[in-house]
């Protein structure tokens, strides 16, 4: 080829990155190694072999851990772990810093490491993945140095378990390490079995800076390590990243364990294009955004949605640019497209792709060959494809994307939140008034607008629905890692009292019965049975409605109906909390009456317990338009607005004990923060809530804002904690009450509550008037907003 031809076709030559540092680096361990427990790397156990999967080759020899290295593990972070904590935030902050710059002076090694053992282009290792590691550590050392100025009263969980994946091997240990060990936790971490060999690496620069014994232990292995990991009694909170199924079978797991919990699962996030967008920059936001680490990314742009009227104009640009994409040598400098992680991916993504050219979709994937003897997929693009295509459904995880169209805004959001996934969405127009009107309405914890796959430490990242719980990175990810001290303080509640069995009757023609309370009405029990309510001394105080799995359905379906209850201002929130106080001020020495008859309480007590109502009412009022968000400043020409958003609907089964002031203390912040819920009353004392009917009524809260449902507690709760249309369950009662929820709520994955079977004091103002029940009603949306000409 001559240099006008050169010229001409633009053609580059190969520009391979050396390896050579990086296999020195393995044979300096022989190629073998084992686990690193309380700062020394153990002798290798029982190994299996980590390959290139850009051409096959084995790298090195990874230990699997058995129970015995975990438990090594663990009693290492456990010794190590208050000595940690009781360093000043100003220690633990030199450390995180040392460990930033350390990285920093090795990025090359890591990042031709990086991309030997996963395969991912150089050009992302070394530009993206490594940088964005430093400045995780970086960020999180002024966490470190901040804790208690910042998290008053709170403490670190203590020994963290923590699990991921193997689509960004370090990234993913620094969003795990950094943030727990600012806030003071040791861990347990166990790379993905694919790609240990960075976080081995990380392991050494851990001894290099002089990071105490203990403080990080990295396991590596299989499911089966992680598994045991999840299962040790010893650690006392679980992260995770990975699939959703995995995810959900450690839900299961740690359910009633009383261990923290957070989850950044799987996603299938819409691209959705506008008619104005500057189709050109949305192009190559595509190549971003699926094509970027081969699409296995779990906030890839994997479903492109674009407006009727360009679509056609769109996919033509979009196959062109495809042309263009290089699939080679992930060591090359000027390669687009790596391999994927090992053969069983592949095959993964090959089988869903059969599926869905057998359910209609046509493949469109350009013309130039890709290596044969790796682990290669030529970008891939279908059109042709239905909402209901397992392809539009699932996560590929591969540099697969489905195009379908849309013809108005409204019909963009409905296809957008078309998936039980809620991780990320990135918009495209040049109209930032549609934009920021659009992402609000996008369920997921992350919106770019006209960019994608935008990260940083500073801002937070994680999703709603299955794509998980909590967030990483920011505020909020310091959160995940802190747990507020009162808790650990708390009493056993004990074994539930069972009340004594209700009467059940017939309802038919007995109006002294207090209905059920559905989408602002008094709605009879579908069963059309009521249930009698006696005080202590067996004496009928009153009949509540028997309800069952229909009316919680109803109940359900009627809280969905009133969702826009979050988007009303938060101070038409605030003034109709304040007229619940005001009205339940009214009728106080009612209520007190009430209470006293049904549970025998002083009148002292019970006048205690309304007043507190009403003051709990008045301070959720108070918070309801100050309870907001942030916006952040990453290291780009866009900025990140932290929005607070209500979870959507909350499932709340009050404690027994306190019937009103319980109750309220959970509503309230609920209602605050926009959501709206299913309330199952104290089954004992149930006759403080349906009382409460009046208060909603006179209050203008809308219709289906608050449904009460009564009855037996616990099949309601199974009901309300198993449907897929409720978001969030806060739970009080038994401990084994609390667990069933944890196992119920499996399914859509919401995020729950529970008292953990403690004792709540709910008279406590710092405990229940303060921001703990609001965080729970909320989730953090970060939407990048770029600026600048
Ligand atoms: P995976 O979820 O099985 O693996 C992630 C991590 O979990 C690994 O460290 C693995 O050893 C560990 N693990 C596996 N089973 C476990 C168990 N029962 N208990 C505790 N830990 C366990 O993901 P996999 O099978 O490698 O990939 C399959 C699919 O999962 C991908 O095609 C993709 O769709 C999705 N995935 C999503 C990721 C994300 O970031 N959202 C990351 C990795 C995979």
């Amino acid at each position: 080829m001559n240099v006008k031809e050169i010229f001409e076709t633009m053609e580059y030559g190969p520009a391979p990155e050396g390896s050579a540092e990086a296999h020195e680096w393995l044979d300096g361990y022989g190629r073998k190694f084992g686990h690193f427990i309380n700062g020394e790397f153990t002798k290798p156990g029982k190994t299996f072999a980590s390959t290139n999967p850009a051409n096959g080759e084995e790298l090195a020899q990874i230990s699997q851990a058995k129970k015995g290295d975990i438990d090594l593990a663990v009693s290492a972070a456990r010794k190590a772990q208050s000595d940690w904590e009781a360093l000043s935030g100003y220690e633990r902050a030199k450390y995180l810093y040392a460990i930033a710059r350390q990285v920093q002076k090795h990025s090359r090694l890591f990042a031709v490491l990086e991309t030997l053992d996963n395969g991912k282009p150089i050009r992302e290792s070394r530009d993206l993945d490594i940088p964005l590691v430093a400045r995780h550590f970086y960020h999180h050392a002024g966490w470190a140095q901040q804790r208690d100025r910042l998290f008053p009263d709170q403490s670190a969980y203590g020994v963290c378990g923590q699990i991921i994946p193997w689509n960004f091997p370090l990234l993913m240990l620094s969003w795990k390490i950094a943030p727990a060990l600012a806030a003071g936790n040791t861990v347990v971490l166990k790379p993905a079995e694919f790609t240990s060999l960075t976080a081995l690496l990380f392991a050494e620069i851990c001894q290099e800076i002089g990071l105490p014994k203990g403080v990080v232990n990295i396991v590596t292995g299989d499911g089966d390590a992680g598994e045991a990991i999840v299962n040790h009694p010893g650690i006392d909170k679980i992260a995770f990243t990975g699939s959703t199924g995995v995810g959900k079978a450690i839900r299961k797991a740690t359910a009633g364990k009383g261990k923290g919990l957070s989850l950044e699962l799987g996603g299938k996030s819409p691209f959705i294009v506008f008619e104005d967008a500057d189709l050109d920059s949305a192009v190559e936001g595509v190549v971003d955004a699926i094509w970027f680490n081969q699409g296995q990314v779990c906030c890839a742009g994997s479903r492109l949605l674009v407006q009727e009227a360009v679509e056609e104009r769109f996919i033509k640009k979009l196959k062109a640019r495809m042309e263009t994409l290089r699939v080679g040598d992930p060591l090359d400098k000027a390669i687009d497209i790596g391999a994927l992680v090992a053969p069983v991916q592949v095959k993964r993504v090959q089988d869903l792709m059969k599926k869905g050219e057998e359910q209609g979709a046509v493949r469109h994937q350009p013309d130039g060959a890709v290596p044969s003897n790796g682990c290669f997929v030529k970008p891939t693009l279908y059109t042709n494809v239905q909402p209901a295509n397992i392809i539009a459904e699932e996560e590929i995880f591969g540099p697969v994307l489905v195009a379908m169209s849309f013809r108005t805004p409204d019909e963009a959001v409905t296809l957008a939140n078309n998936s039980k996934y809620g991780l990320s969405a990135s918009i495209w127009t040049e109209n930032i008034n549609l934009a920021l009107d659009i992402a609000p309405r996008v369920k997921s914890g992350v919106v770019w607008i006209n960019s994608t796959n935008n990260f940083d430490a500073a801002v937070g990242f994680g999703g709603y629905k299955e794509s998980g719980f909590g967030r990483e990175g920011g505020k909020e990810g310091m959160r995940a890692y802190l747990r507020p001290n009162w808790e650990l303080k708390l009493k056993s509640l004990g074994k539930s009292t069972v009340p004594a069995k209700p009467k059940l009757f017939a309802t038919d023609g007995i109006d002294r019965t207090a209905k059920l309370y559905v989408g602002g009405k008094q709605a009879r029990p579908d069963g059309g049975y009521a249930r009698s309510v006696v005080n202590a001394d067996g004496k009928l105080v009153g009949e509540v409605g028997e309800g069952n799995r229909k009316d919680i359905r109803n109940a359900v379906e009627a809280a969905r109906g009133a969702l826009s209850w979050g988007s009303k201002p938060a101070h038409t929130r605030s003034q109709i909390l304040y007229y619940m106080g005001e009205n339940l001020d009214y009728r106080r020495s009612e209520f007190a009456d009430r209470l006293r008859e049904m549970t025998g309480v002083s009148a002292g007590a019970a006048k205690k317990e309304v007043e507190l109502s009403i003051e709990r009412l008045f301070a959720f009022a108070g918070w309801a338009d100050k309870y907001d968000g942030a916006v952040h400043n990453p290291p780009v020409r866009q900025m990140a607005v932290a929005m607070v958003e209500p979870i959507g609907v909350i499932g709340i089964a009050a404690p027994d004990e306190s019937p009103l002031l319980g109750a309220v203390s959970l509503l309230a912040p609920s209602m605050a923060m926009g959501n709206t819920s299913v309330l199952i009353p104290s089954e004992s004392a149930p006759l403080a809530m349906t009382d409460f009917y009046q208060i909603l009524e006179t209050s203008d809260v809308p219709g289906g804002v608050v449904n009460i449902v009564t009855g037996a507690k616990d099949e309601l709760t199974k009901t309300l904690a198993e449907h897929d249309g409720v978001d969030a369950m806060f739970y009080c009662g038994d401990a084994e009450g609390g667990k069933k929820v944890e196992q119920y709520s499996v399914h859509n994955l919401k995020q729950t509550w529970t008292n953990k079977g403690k004792a709540m004091d709910w008279t406590d103002r710092e405990i229940c008037e303060g921001e703990y029940f609001l965080e729970r009603s909320t989730q953090v949306k970060n939407v990048w907003v770029p600026y600048g000409a």
